[in-house]
Parts: structure tokens; C-alpha cells; sequence
């Protein structure tokens, strides 16, 4: 069977993670765990990018070697994953030996192809975004965009790989593979991209320059560029495990999608003989006030403040509930207590504690068997119906966002159907028929909830996995058959009760 493969991009070694490093992770591993659910056999990739200018600058400020500089920055967002219940199988760090001999052979495969030449370059060399520059990148005044940081004027001899050749094979290839890039609009820029007639790619840094790299196979007076180096890793940690390149997916943001991810990395596979991946997820941006949250404008929140004042649970469901997967979002404190309160605490939480108190005030703490469902019951059931295969779907499509809000109107749809049945006048009376219908109800709050934690544990594996447990249920199986509605709980005996999102004492921290 092959592997449904998924990767994060990697993150460059040369700062702390932010929440935008920490919502990829996040969403990679929310499709990560829903596809696990749905029987495939998932392989999930993340890792850190530690070569080039930005990591050897920081590292020269702080004034201790690359390496070990890199150590402590990988190591920091590796530390990250677990707090944030990812479920990655490995984690790679680009250099490490594994990688570096891989981006070698690529390197002179495709120069022993004939894809890779050496030329004189005279032109402008942006150091912040590592790239050389062109004519048109210059603002209509003729001075550089800020985002370029200082330009120099250089001249130079330098490699280069042969992507023009490839550029009408690309535009064919995504003619014909139109989900190459979801969402869809984004595969319209990168074809609106390939209108320009492409340049070949600078794919050497002299060693004068940046010692920082791998060295080039075929000339060690110079080294790799860092996206010729990235790239590679999704291809370097699986080279040696049958089975599961080429990649399904590759989870990535916006901003390195045009030209990185779906301009080089087509091409540098197809020149190399490599088969390409499925497809491409674009993300968009958390923003603050309006702008990207990031490492250089200093406006970039630390994801752990919030996880250890929430819990990984809520922290996960606000990013997966709040961004529809391509958009942009603006985080603020004040959505996210919005979020925690309405839909986590007193949905969510309120159906629980619900459920617990009852069975245990009505039924010595055991879920009873169900008496013949009436309206209200049918009522919930046919939501159900429709809820759960709406959702599969959604999920299928990236649109969490969307199977959350479908998922907590179910559990609205339970609390509303305990308001109308009113167990707890149920219990006070004696009638024969009264006791069937509270233990109708009983039943039926147990099982909607046990049914809306199985579409939710992907997104919050941590409060599903308690949930189940106070219920007395253990999943296992296969997923699809356990969203049917039934009598799985019957008998089982339940938890008094599970605190799982107490109202928090402050707000969240700006
Ligand atoms: O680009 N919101 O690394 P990186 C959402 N090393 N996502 C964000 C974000 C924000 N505010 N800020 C960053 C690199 N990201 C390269 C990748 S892959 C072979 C090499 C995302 O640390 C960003 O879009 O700058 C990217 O996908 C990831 O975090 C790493 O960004
Ligand atoms: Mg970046």
C-alpha cells in the first residue's frame, strides 16, 4: 500500500517558532491524523532548515559557531511538536549527513544531465532573501523594495540550473493536473507566474561568501543555495524506505509557494528523473493588526504562552476552527477567549458535564439501554445522518474550519434536545413510561457524545481521548463504522465527572 506521505516545510533554523510555525504543524497534523482514521498508512515529515546567509548571520551575532547554533534552534522547535500533540514519524535537520548526500547526488546527476552550468552573473544580490535580483524587481523609482534589505552590486561566476527549459513542460503539467495546488486560485498564480518567461536559477554561493552550505559535488569553492538544499529533504528522509515518496502532500504557506515550492521543485524532480508529488497546500498567514506575524517585524506570538494557559487542545482547535485553509487570519485574544467559552466550554464541555451528572444522579453511573426513539430523538439522529457524511467530506477537502462549526452544531442540537426532554424532571417521577423516556434521553446524550468526539479527536486528540474515557469507551477499529449511530455505550459505566476546559482566570496574553 502506498504511504499517504505529508510534510510541513521546514523551518529556518534561526529564531524561535511562532504561531504561524505552530498553526502548519497543527494543520499538517490534523490531515495527518484524519487520514490515519481513514485507514491509510501515514507517514508525516517536519524538520528545520539550517543552511545558508540568515543562519550563519544569526549565528555570527551570537557569536558561536553554525552548528552548534543550529543545535539549539532545531532543538527548540522540536521541542515544540509534542506540546502540541503532533503525531510526526521523523523530523529532519538539513544537516544532517542523510540529507546532505542526497542534495550531492541530485546535484551531480543533474550536472552530469547537462542541467546545471557554470556562467558569469553581473547583476544585484538581495543578502535578506538570498536571491539575485532583477531589472523588474526595482520599485517604479528605481530604488529596491524594502523586503530586499541591502542590495549589492556584484559580479561573479556561478552555476546554474537549466529551468527555462522546463518552463513549457510546467505549464503542460499543471494544465493537466489542475488540484496540483489547493486551494485552486493559487494554482491560477502560479500559471499567471509562468507567463514571464522564467530564468534559469543561481543555484551556487561562492565559498568567500557563504561558507555555510553544502559544498557542490563537482566544484568545492562553492556551495548550495539554500532552497536547492531544502527542497530536497522531503525527498531525503524517504529515499531509503520503500514505499513512500512521492510525497501526497507538502503543507507549506503561501509566501514560498511562487516560486520555491511550485516553480523549482517540479522542475528540479523532473530534471532529476524523480516522480512529483500529488500536490501542493498553500496555507495563508496568521496576522497581527493586519500583518504577518513573523521573526523579523518582531510581532510574532509564542504559541507555548497560550498552550500552557489553555491546553493544546483548545490551542489547536481555535487555529483549525478559525483559518479556512488558503486565507489569511488576524489572531486576537479576544476571538480566541470567544472561541474557548462558547464553543469548548459551554457547548462542548457543558454536554459532558451534563451527561456525567445525570447518569450518575439517574442511573447509579451506567449509560442505560435506549426505549424506542421517539421525535426528539429521531430528530438528532437525522442530524447525525447528515452531519457525519458532510463532515467526512469536508475533512476530504481541508475544510476543517467548516466540519467544526457542523460538528459543534451537532452538540448545540444535544444540549437543545436535554432542554426539551428535561431528564431531571424525568427522575423525579415514578411513571413506568417517564423512566423509559429518561432512560431514552440518558442513552442518547451518551451517544451523541460519543459520536461528536469522533469527529472532533483529530482536531482535539487530548480532550477526545478523556472524554472517552469517562464514558468507558474505547475506540478501535475502523473509524467509518464507529460514526454510526448505536448502542456501543450500553452498560458502560461513566466518570462523575471531567473538568476539561475550566473557564480560564485571564485572558489570553497579547
Ligand atoms: O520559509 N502564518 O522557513 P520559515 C502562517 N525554511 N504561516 C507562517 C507564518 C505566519 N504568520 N510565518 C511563517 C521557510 N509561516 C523555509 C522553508 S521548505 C523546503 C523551506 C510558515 O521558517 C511559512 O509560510 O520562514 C512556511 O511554510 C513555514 O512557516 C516556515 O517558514
Ligand atoms: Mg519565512
Amino acid at each position: 500500500m502506498k504511504a499517504f506521505y505529508i510534510t510541513t516545510a521546514i523551518d529556518y533554523a534561526n529564531g524561535s517558532p511562532h504561531l504561524g510555525h505552530a498553526y502548519e504543524k497543527v494543520l499538517t497534523d490534523v490531515i495527518a491524523r484524519f487520514r490515519r482514521q481513514m485507514g491509510d498508512q501515514v507517514h508525516f515529515l517536519t524538520g528545520t532548515d539550517e543552511h545558508g546567509q540568515k543562519v550563519q548571520a544569526s549565528a555570527r551575532k551570537r557569536g558561536i559557531p553554525p552548528q552548534q547554533f543550529c543545535d539549539e534552534v532545531s532543538a527548540e522547535f522540536r521541542a515544540l511538536l509534542p506540546k502540541l500533540a503532533i503525531t510526526n514519524d521523523d523530523f529532519i535537520r538539513t544537516t544532517e549527513e542523510r540529507h546532505k548526500r542526497v542534495v550531492r547526488q541530485i546535484l551531480q546527476d543533474l550536472f552530469d544531465r547537462g542541467d546545471i552550468y557554470k556562467a558569469e552573473y553581473q547583476g544585484f544580490y538581495s543578502t535578506r532573501q538570498e536571491q539575485f535580483l532583477q531589472e523588474k524587481d526595482r520599485n517604479p523609482d528605481g530604488t529596491w523594495p524594502e523586503i530586499f534589505g541591502e542590495v549589492t552590486a556584484i559580479t561573479e561566476a556561478n552555476y546554474f540550473f537549466r529551468l527555462k527549459k522546463y518552463q513549457g513542460w510546467l505549464v503542460e503539467f499543471l494544465q493537466q493536473n489542475e488540484r496540483f495546488v489547493f486551494p485552486k486560485y493559487r494554482q491560477t498564480q502560479v500559471l499567471e507566474f509562468l507567463k514571464e518567461p522564467l530564468n534559469d536559477l543561481c543555484i551556487s554561493r561562492p565559498r568567500e561568501r557563504l561558507e555555510w552550505g553544502i559544498p557542490l559535488p563537482f566544484d568545492e569553492g562553492y556551495v548550495t543555495y539554500v532552497w536547492f538544499d531544502a527542497l530536497v529533504n522531503y525527498y531525503s528522509a524517504v529515499v531509503d524506505r520503500p514505499g513512500i515518496w512521492p510525497a501526497t502532500y507538502h503543507v507549506i504557506g503561501k509566501d514560498i509557494l511562487v516560486p520555491p515550492h511550485a516553480v523549482y521543485w517540479p522542475i528540479m524532480l523532473k530534471a532529476a528523473g524523480i516522480p512529483l508529488p500529488e500536490g501542493i497546500i498553500a496555507h495563508g498567514w496568521w496576522l497581527q493588526r493586519g500583518s504577518k506575524m513573523s521573526k523579523s517585524t518582531g510581532n510574532a506570538l509564542n504559541p507555548l504562552d497560550l498552550v500552557e494557559q489553555f491546553g493544546a487542545d483548545a490551542f489547536r482547535y481555535f487555529l483549525i476552527r478559525e483559518m479556512n485553509v488558503g486565507q489569511d487570519s488576524d489572531f486576537t485574544p479576544e476571538q480566541f477567549l470567544v472561541r474557548y467559552n462558547s464553543e469548548l466550554a459551554n457547548n462542548l464541555g457543558n454536554l459532558v458535564n451534563r451527561t456525567l451528572n445525570m447518569t450518575t444522579r439517574f442511573s447509579g453511573g451506567v449509560i442505560p439501554p435506549a426505549g424506542e426513539a421517539a421525535e426528539p430523538e429521531r430528530e438528532l439522529q437525522e442530524l447525525w445522518a447528515k452531519t457525519a457524511p458532510e463532515c467526512v467530506a469536508l475533512c476530504e477537502g481541508f475544510q476543517f474550519h467548516a466540519a467544526l462549526e457542523r460538528t459543534m452544531a451537532f452538540v448545540t442540537a444535544t444540549n437543545a434536545y436535554i432542554e426539551r426532554r428535561a431528564p431531571w424532571k424525568l427522575g423525579k417521577s415514578a411513571a413506568p413510561a417517564d423512566q423509559v423516556l429518561l432512560r431514552t434521553s440518558l442513552a442518547t446524550m451518551a451517544e451523541a457524545l460519543r459520536l461528536a468526539v469522533a469527529l472532533l479527536q483529530h482536531v482535539i486528540p487530548g480532550a477526545a481521548a478523556k472524554i472517552n474515557g469517562v464514558l468507558g469507551y474505547s475506540p478501535g477499529g475502523v473509524w467509518r463504522e464507529e460514526l454510526a449511530w448505536g448502542a456501543r455505550l450500553s452498560g458502560n459505566k461513566v466518570a462523575e465527572a471531567l473538568v476539561l476546559f475550566p473557564r480560564p482566570a485571564a485572558p489570553a496574553k497579547p
